[in-house]
């Protein structure tokens, strides 16, 4: 038998200064426009992947539960349509509920290969170790990638492509029409998108799930300002500003916002900027869209996907669905 360390395997796979760049120019743009913005990937540092992974087990926050229920349930009928011999995760964070899917398609036999994707590199150290050692016949071919950069699937057909947690509402219509475009020439007849996707619920729900009593949520928020201190030499005080989550209606989202307690100026030395914040302006460092079942139909019809399944947890809140390239668009 071989090793668990014969059989993971890690690549970054864009060019050694690429994320620095991207961090500096993602950073020039956000904060010199109106409003500031930031893209929510730089949250996630070693600190930001294990403050998302204690997030995950906060009462408030529903999804992860939510999804793994559904998982639980539909992990057969998912590894029996698919049949996939490669399962590729995008944003695979801990694979925690991954699992579920990695023991259905092992039990069917077809599985040869899991290739998780992600920014950071810490998370799929973590999640390849564990699994090469629980899953003795399984190969992990993990990559550091920005899926908004380098949507490459690796591995044979037919592939599953796992995109979970609701993670595509973190990309705002075009980022999600341009993911979808990356994504549909490189999927043939027998391969599948298996999407989770959070859903529209009333806002006292949905707004402590981002704003929780322990405030988990806030320190994830207020990291994306350590890793710019650390990366940027960024004199940002963290404690100079409050974690806000407010649900955008007209818009279908949740924002994460951090709002600054006073005037003030900060050093950006990396950038030569430094950037004013007025008292109470804010910086938005997230949106997580929420779905309607028909809108996300539709958009997905759009984009060459069909939804064959749609699956919810027993409380409606968050669905997982699968979706096959339709003919026409191919
Ligand atoms: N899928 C897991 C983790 C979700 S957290 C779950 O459902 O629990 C979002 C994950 O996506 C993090 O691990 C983060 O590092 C990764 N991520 C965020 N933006 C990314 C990007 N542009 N490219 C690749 N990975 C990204
Ligand atoms: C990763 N993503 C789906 C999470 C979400 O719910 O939008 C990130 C997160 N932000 C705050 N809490 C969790």
């Amino acid at each position: 038998m071989t090793s668990s360390s014969d059989r993971f395997s890690l690549t970054r796979r864009l060019p050694a200064d690429h994320q620095a760049e991207a961090l500096r120019s993602d950073v020039l743009k956000g904060l010199t426009g109106r409003p500031k913005t930031l893209p929510p990937k730089w949250f996630y540092d070693g600190r930001g992947s294990e403050l998302f992974e204690r997030i995950t087990r906060l009462p408030e926050y529903y999804p992860t539960r939510a999804e793994h229920a559904i998982l639980r349930e539909r992990a057969g009928e998912i590894a029996e349509a698919a049949g996939a011999a490669t399962l590729v995760e995008l944003g695979s964070g801990s694979s925690r509920k991954t699992r579920l899917l990695l023991d259905a398609l092992t039990a069917r036999g077809t599985l040869r290969l899991y290739a998780p994707l992600d920014v950071s590199e810490d998370a799929l150290v973590a999640a390849g170790g564990a699994l090469t050692a629980d899953y003795p016949g399984l190969t992990v071919a993990a990559a550091v990638t920005d899926y908004e950069v380098d949507l490459t699937l690796p591995g044979e057909a037919p592939r599953l492509v796992a995109f979970l947690g609701g993670t595509l509402g973190n990309l705002d219509d075009a980022g999600r029409r341009a993911f979808y475009a990356a994504l549909r020439p490189q999927l043939g007849p027998g391969d599948g998108l298996l999407l989770g996707a959070d859903l529209v619920k009333p806002a006292d729900v949905v707004v402590p799930a981002y704003d929780d009593a322990e405030g988990v949520t806030a320190a994830f928020n207020k990291n994306v300002l350590h890793v710019l201190n650390r990366e940027l030499g960024a004199g940002f005080d963290p404690d100079a500003f409050d974690h806000r989550a407010l649900w955008n209606a007209r818009e279908s989202r949740i924002e994460m916002r951090l709002c600054s307690r006073r005037a003030q100026t900060v050093p950006v030395p990396a950038l030569d900027l430094t950037v004013d914040f007025e008292r109470g302006e804010e910086l938005r460092t997230e949106i997580s869209v929420k779905f309607h079942r028909d809108g996300l139909t539709a958009e997905l019809a759009r984009a060459g996907f069909d939804v064959r399944h749609w699956w919810t947890d027993e409380g409606g809140r968050f669905a997982l669905l699968l979706a096959t390239p339709s003919p026409q668009g191919s």
